[in-house]
């Protein structure tokens, strides 16, 4: 009897110390199937999230959970978490080295028409001077050049619909313009 309950007593601690050795690098592990081993995506579509920004991050993650953001890759990813765990993870990946994917600089002419759409449309007032992005807003600098064309193509058909105002802005700005600004931003 006595030994029966030392057993259960046993398991439960087991059980209890399993469930708190769940370290953030355990919840990451499944990231680095897509979002890469070393920050560097595995396909051109997928965004960089390593050295992104903590409230970028967190953001999504939640809007990928509510299904503001829509994905099927990641809305059940992102549903499994809770608000402290996509806080601890957005906190982890900002943490990390922005990946160089040794994309080209964009040709001067068209980081001219690129800057120029960038100073009218008012980029940098949010996105800042080197599009590094600060606390929800993303950085942009260096992101891979496909994801860049697509999520901005989404924001305009609205597909991407978890921010309007990014919406608005992306329908306000050229599809010329935008091309320059994908090549130009990419390259950073
Ligand atoms: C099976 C592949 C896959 C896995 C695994 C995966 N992701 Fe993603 N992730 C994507 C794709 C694809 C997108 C782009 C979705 C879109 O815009 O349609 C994305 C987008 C994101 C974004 C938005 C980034 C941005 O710049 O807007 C974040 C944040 C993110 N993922 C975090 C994570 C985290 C954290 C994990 C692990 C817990 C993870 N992902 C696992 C494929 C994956
Ligand atoms: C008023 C502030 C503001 C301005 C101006 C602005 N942005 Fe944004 N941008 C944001 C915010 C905030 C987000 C994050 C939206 C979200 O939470 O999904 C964002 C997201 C983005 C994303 C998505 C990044 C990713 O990783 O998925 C791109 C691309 C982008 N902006 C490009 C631009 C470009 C290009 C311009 C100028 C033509 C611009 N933005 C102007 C605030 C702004």
């Amino acid at each position: 009897m006595f030994s029966r309950l030392m057993i259960c007593g046993v398991a439960l601690l087991l059980m209890a110390v399993q469930a708190r050795a769940e370290t953030i690098e355990d919840k990451v592990q499944v990231c680095t199937a897509c979002h890469g081993e070393n920050g560097k995506p595995v396909d051109k579509t997928i965004p960089t999230i390593w050295g992104q920004q903590a409230g970028y991050l967190y953001i999504q993650l939640r809007d990928f959970k509510r299904g503001d953001r829509k994905s099927e890759i990641m809305q059940p990813i992102a549903a499994q978490f809770e608000r402290d765990d996509m806080l601890a993870i957005a906190e982890y990946f900002s943490q990390k080295p922005w990946p160089d994917l040794g994309q080209p600089r964009a040709p001067k002419d068209v980081a001219e028409k690129a800057v120029s759409a960038s100073r009218s449309v008012g980029c940098p007032a949010c996105h800042l001077d080197r599009f590094q992005g600060d606390g929800t807003v993303p950085r942009l600098a260096g992101m891979g050049r496909d994801y860049l064309a697509k999520t901005i193509a989404d924001f305009r058909t609205r597909a991407r619909g978890n921010n309007p105002g990014m919406s608005d802005l992306m329908l306000a700005t050229s599809p010329d313009d935008l091309a320059a600004l994908v090549d130009y931003l990419a390259g950073l």
